[in-house]
């Protein structure tokens, strides 16, 4: 099956963990916003912001928790042509760009425990994120849309916010924001979708296969490193979350709640 083309089943299929996972729907009254032709250019810089965002975090994850000093150079550089046309108004070949996976050589340590398969599936959803990113970038500029610059939304700092401060709860609290902003943004592509024109529908729905993953590599990451039952810490964040998603926010934005 191509990349864009996924079928309502699967949709169904994919959007059902979800679901059950997350605390609250995307209330109609955000939906109706967001679909408004005038929201439309501000939206799609915040999403070309949030693509970079996920790609940046992850990175941020693995130079803080994994990687050697040179290892991380590598993974900050592979992001640099993607900051540079972000907020920078560069232009790079970016489909060139997206290429340059760093080919990081895991330590032995690295090969033994968690750090490994942390290495190995942030690359990936950093290669999918900065695909994306493309993606948008792309469709914004056959739309002759600049990136102008834009406030993100309180979403992931207020999350952020609430991540405990001693380890290794931080990394876990991490992991777990990290997989609700993924769920999140799925739940919010599937939503959306209908109400758009073609293309960006089409586009919308091409991002669930992906998003649904990285929803669930975080959540396996959160469980494999804590070695415990999480569902408590798990239970805390989902419900910050849908408190934000459901309560009355001033800025109209990817990830943002009720538009006032
Ligand atoms: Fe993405
Ligand atoms: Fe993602």
């Amino acid at each position: 099956m191509s990349e864009t083309s996924v079928s309502q089943g699967e949709m169904n299929h994919l959007l059902e963990p979800i679901h059950g996972f997350l605390g609250s729907s995307t209330p109609a009254a955000w939906i109706n916003e967001a679909a408004r032709s005038d929201e439309l250019h501000a939206l799609l810089i915040d999403h070309l912001h949030c693509e970079l965002k996920a790609a940046q975090s992850a990175a941020f994850l693995l130079r803080k928790y994994v990687l050697t000093k040179e290892q991380a150079s590598q993974v900050l550089e592979w992001l640099v042509p993607f900051e540079d046309v972000a907020y920078r108004k560069a232009n790079h070949d970016l489909i060139a760009a997206q290429k340059e996976i760093p080919r990081i050589r895991k330590t032995e340590e690295q090969k033994r425990n968690w750090q490994g398969r942390m290495v190995d599936r942030m690359l990936l959803l950093m290669k999918e994120e900065l695909h994306h990113f493309t993606q948008v970038y792309e469709i914004m500029r056959e739309r002759e849309m600049d990136i102008q610059p834009l406030s993100a939304s309180r979403y992931a700092a207020s999350l952020l916010s609430h991540v405990r401060t001693y380890e290794p709860e931080t990394l876990i609290d991490k992991l777990i924001v990290g997989g609700l902003i993924e769920a999140r943004s799925c739940e919010r592509f599937a939503a959306l979708a209908p109400h758009l024109d073609s293309q960006l529908q089409k586009f919308y729905i091409s991002l669930l296969r992906s998003e649904a993953r990285h929803f669930e590599d975080y959540l396996k990451l959160a469980q494999e490193i804590a070695g415990r039952d999480i569902s408590a810490d798990i239970q805390r964040l989902v419900d910050v979350e849908a408190g934000l998603i459901t309560s009355t926010d001033n800025e109209l934005r990817f990830h943002s709640g009720v538009p006032a």
